[in-house]
């Protein structure tokens, strides 16, 4: 069988350099490209100071997509250019795994009737970890006993959006289960800190935590190795790593 294509935006970054490490290590699957802003035509392997890759970076995500004609591209961009890179790549009939968060929601809307439409495959992943997958599970479970809930989310000061994506999914999951809404969602930004989800739940003479801690952003490059190939059997859009798991095969 043929390696799956894949392109890498945001090949650069703290969490799209981690994707691209892992693309690259995965059996089965090619790195075909890598889309960042600053650094074109340097090699991806050399700027993140390993060997060469043979993968040059480039800045234009269309005219990328149209030169190296991958399976899938992954972004780890940010907000609103990640929205278009995926419609860019939708266009262009690439399937799609957005990592990145604070899409805005026009966009998610827009990019899932593309889906609709042309029967491709996008995935909008709020977290990749199997943690966090864990962790929206548990809360269900916890909500059998608990309506009242409430989320602390924390990161590293260089995070843009706030609340996170993350935080912003676990509060779709708990309402959809019951919790008395709205859940309030409370944000940290503090040096030290990677990416932290507390889940407070309270009753009568008791609390409950759940909280689930990334210490390096390498936990999130199975998630992604895994929405890759997933992402090759689905039709339309799934907006986290469990809708993806779950969604059934074309
Ligand atoms: N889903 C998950 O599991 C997960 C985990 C962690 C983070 N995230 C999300 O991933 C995103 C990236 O976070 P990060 O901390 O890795 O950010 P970062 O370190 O700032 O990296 C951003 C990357 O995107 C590139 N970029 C930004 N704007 C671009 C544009 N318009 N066109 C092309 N490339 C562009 C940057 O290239 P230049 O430096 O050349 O501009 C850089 O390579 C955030 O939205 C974050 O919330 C998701």
């Amino acid at each position: 069988m043929e390696a799956l294509r894949v392109a890498v935006a945001g090949a650069t970054g703290r969490t799209g350099r981690e994707a691209a490490r892992a693309v690259r290590g995965a059996p089965g699957l090619q790195l075909v490209a890598a889309v960042a802003r600053r650094r074109c035509g340097e090699d991806l392997g050399t700027v993140l100071g390993v060997e060469p890759w043979d993968v040059p970076l480039e800045s234009d995500v269309a005219a990328t997509l149209r030169r190296t004609r991958p399976d899938v591209l992954v972004d780890f961009t940010l907000g609103d250019a990640a929205g278009s890179h995926a419609l860019a790549a939708l266009d262009a009939g690439v399937r799609v795994v957005v990592g990145a968060t604070g899409i805005p929601p026009a966009q998610v809307e827009e990019i899932r009737r593309r889906t609709r439409e042309s029967g491709l495959g996008a995935a909008i992943v709020p977290n990749f970890s199997f943690g966090i997958l864990l962790l929206a599970r548990f809360c269900r479970e916890a909500l059998r006993f608990y309506r009242d809930v409430e989320i602390v989310e924390l990161h590293h000061d260089g995070k843009k959006d706030r609340p996170s994506g993350t935080a912003q999914q676990l509060r779709r999951v708990l309402e959809a289960g019951g919790a008395h809404a709205p859940v309030a969602i409370h944000s940290v930004r503090l040096p030290g800190l990677v990416a932290h989800h507390e889940i407070l739940f309270g009753g009568p003479g008791e609390t409950l935590t759940l909280r689930h801690d990334t210490l390096s952003r390498a936990s999130f490059g199975e998630g992604v190795v895994l929405a890759v190939r997933r992402v090759m059997e689905i039709a339309g859009l799934a907006e986290d790593l469990e809708a993806l798991l779950a969604t059934p095969r074309e």
